[in-house]
């Protein structure tokens, strides 16, 4: 039994309309499942955020982001600031996605600096880590992920380390309907409760990593089970209420 968060990313999806039935879908299966030891988080695109938590303010409902600027005003054109997010209800940024990493080429010291910047503003970063098909066939999975560990946890202390959430997210499985086995994903887990234990001490236990790639209500029994899975990062899955509220329910089968 463990710590357990189900977070939706809807990425570039729903419009404000559409973001609010979304998320009055799952409203509603959390009020007919009250007691809920699982923590749910949604993280609309930005245009909804604000509407978003509005509606979900007195719930138990968490509200996300899926990135942000370091700098906290200024001549940014296009940007975001944490406090702004924060004035909103936003609890959790999403940082370091690939797809933030390989289209709009966001590189580890960015993501660093965001991270911190977080941290600084007392919100929960989901720092998100993994592999391409290229480097996982090179065997240098292990590899990239301690790199990518070390340089986006730069400047972060021991007693910080339980206040970041890590989302291992193979990137061939994003969006493709091919998860990680059971196997990589135990491996890749263990592996990466281990790093941190060993950089940032016993607080290290109690930091969730979650799975994400390709997760849907079909595989969530078997990776959730897994004991270093802490929840998952849900793209596609996330934006059907009901697929979505299903893997709930599997998670609460495991959590504390
Ligand atoms: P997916 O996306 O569930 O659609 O694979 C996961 C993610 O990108 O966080």
């Amino acid at each position: 039994m463990k710590n357990m968060l189900i977070a939706g990313n809807w990425k570039m999806n729903t419009n404000v309309f559409e973001s609010q039935k979304l998320v009055e879908y799952i409203l509603g299966f959390m009020k007919t499942n009250d007691n809920l030891k699982s923590r749910v988080l949604v993280c609309p695109p930005f245009t909804s955020v604000y509407a978003i938590g509005q509606i979900v303010k007195n719930s138990e409902l968490l509200l996300g982001a899926q990135n942000c600027y370091f700098e906290e005003k200024g001549a940014f054109t296009g940007e975001i600031s944490i406090p702004m997010l924060e004035y909103c209800g936003v609890s959790h940024i999403i940082i370091g996605h690939s797809e933030r990493r390989s289209y709009f080429k966001e590189d580890d010291e960015l993501i660093n600096k965001k991270l911190l910047a977080i941290l600084e503003h007392h919100l929960t970063p989901i720092l998100c880590i993994g592999e391409t098909l290229d480097e996982r066939n090179q065997g240098k999975t292990f590899d990239v992920l301690k790199n990518q560990l070390d340089k986006d946890l730069s400047g972060v202390s021991k007693e910080q380390i339980d206040r970041i959430v890590v989302a291992y997210e193979p990137v061939w499985a994003i969006g493709t309907g091919i998860s990680a086995t059971r196997e990589q994903v135990v491996e890749a887990h263990n592996f990466l409760r281990q790093l941190l234990i060993d950089k940032f001490g016993e607080n290290a236990n109690s930091v969730y990593i979650l799975y994400g790639g390709s997760l849907s209500e079909k595989n969530a029994d078997e990776i959730l089970s897994i004991e270093n899975v802490n929840g998952g990062l849900i793209g596609g899955a996330s934006l059907k209420g009901d697929s979505f509220c299903s893997i709930i329910q599997t998670a609460e089968k495991y959590v504390v």
